[in-house]
């Protein structure tokens, strides 16, 4: 990158405008180095087989770079509420909408984003960030236990094996963190040491990561998340002690895959959610995987540092934008601040690096809007 331009960049006041410009330079300069990387690769190999000529022309020379001008225009064509009746029944959720037809579910991820339970507006190919890291992810994980992913039509879309949902969100908590009221770090500076039926020692210090990874389940289908023991569970008539052990089991490998594919990306997986369905008596993973809407990630290359000064951890997910709405004042009630443009890219920024980093494969934008794209893909 000239040097005039970091300058510039030096030189602009607005401190989010800044970053987000940092960032964007930074993926640029991470993608450059990915595919020097990757011709580097491809040059042993042509040494090895000493078949210059063939394979030069086969050195793919990358996907272009997500211009200025891309993003201005997809700023006006994210993907926010969808219509495809003909695709079945419609159900509504915070992020995706889905059309069930029969056992088959076709699942829409919109670019809506949701914080404090709330909708705030549109992110720029978040829908389809989401979509590849979950794909990343469901991959990555299918020797553990099968997913409910059938096909992929768009970037956007998935059809999936519709599955009856066990009514629980499996919470894996690696970390003592959080901020709200179910979060494990608010729980434990209260003075609860029992967190879900998990016995939590003494003397544990924010961002301090726990002896193993515990399960805080919260129950799916009520509006006010509560943390729930398996005792509790069971008691309640929502899983057999049968069913919760087998689920608790796949949820513990899952967590544990992630942390190792995270850690080799220089990622740290904080915590996640997990939602998994029924077919007959089979498992099925559903809904999404290790994405940043249900997961969170630290940086792990400063984790000691910060972790030992008890500075903030560095996060690549959708955190820096709930403190810009808090900034505003907004916690979830009343009336939630517009979104700038200026936040609108940088959280797309930070949604397209995570991708970036997790599945090494440089983010590629189409010709055509999310909005204008998906409905080419699903319109009868
Ligand atoms: N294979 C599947 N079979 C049945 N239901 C599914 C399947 N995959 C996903 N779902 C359901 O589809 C919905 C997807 O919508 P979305 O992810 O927006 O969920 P939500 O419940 O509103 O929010 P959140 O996931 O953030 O709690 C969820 O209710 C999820 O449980
Ligand atoms: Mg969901």
């Amino acid at each position: 990158m000239p040097l005039d331009e970091v300058a510039a960049i030096a030189g602009t006041a607005d401190r989010e405008i800044r970053r987000a410009q940092l960032i964007e330079h930074r993926r640029r300069l991470a993608q450059a180095a990915h595919r020097a990387a990757a011709r580097v690769d491809a040059m042993d190999r042509m040494i090895e087989r000493e078949d210059v000529v063939e394979s030069a022309l086969r050195v793919d020379e990358g996907a272009p770079l997500l211009t200025d001008r891309r993003m201005a225009k997809e700023l006006h064509g994210t993907l926010d509420r969808t219509d495809f009746g003909h695709l079945g029944v419609r159900h509504e959720g915070k992020v995706r909408d889905s059309y069930v037809d029969g056992d088959v579910r076709t699942i829409v991820t919109t670019d809506r984003l949701s914080a404090f339970d709330r909708y705030v507006g549109t992110i720029p190919f978040k829908g389809q960030i989401l979509n590849a890291i979950a794909n990343y992810w469901f991959d990555a994980t299918a020797d553990i236990v099968s997913n409910h992913l059938l096909e992929v039509p768009d970037p956007n879309v998935w059809r999936v094996r519709e599955c009856t949902p066990i009514p629980l969100e499996f919470v894996v908590r690696g970390y003592a963190t959080g901020v709200t009221n179910t979060s494990l770090w608010v729980n434990y500076e209260a003075g609860e040491r029992n967190i879900a039926g998990n016995l939590l020692p003494e003397g544990l210090r924010r961002n301090e990561r726990l002896p193993a990874p515990i399960l805080t389940p919260t129950t799916k289908f009520e509006i006010r998340d509560r943390n729930l023991s398996r005792a509790d569970a069971i008691a309640d008539g929502l899983v057999t002690a049968e069913l919760f052990d087998r689920c608790a089991d796949v949820c513990f490998r899952l967590f544990a895959r992630g942390t190792e594919l995270a850690a080799r990306r220089g990622l740290i997986l904080v915590d996640t959610k997990y939602e998994l369905g029924l077919l007959g008596d089979e498992i099925v993973l559903i809904d999404e995987i290790h994405t940043p809407d249900s997961s969170r990630y630290w940086y792990a290359d400063r984790y000691d540092e910060l972790f030992q000064s008890g500075e903030e951890q560095r996060s690549l997910d959708k955190e820096p934008l709930r403190e810009w709405l808090v900034e505003r004042g907004f916690h979830g009630e009343g009336e939630a601040p517009v979104l700038t443009d200026e936040v609108r890219i940088a959280t797309a920024t930070r949604y397209i690096l995570l991708a970036e980093e997790l599945t090494q494969q440089p983010f590629q934008a189409a010709e055509l809007t999310a909005a204008d794209r998906v409905a080419r893909a699903l319109e009868s």
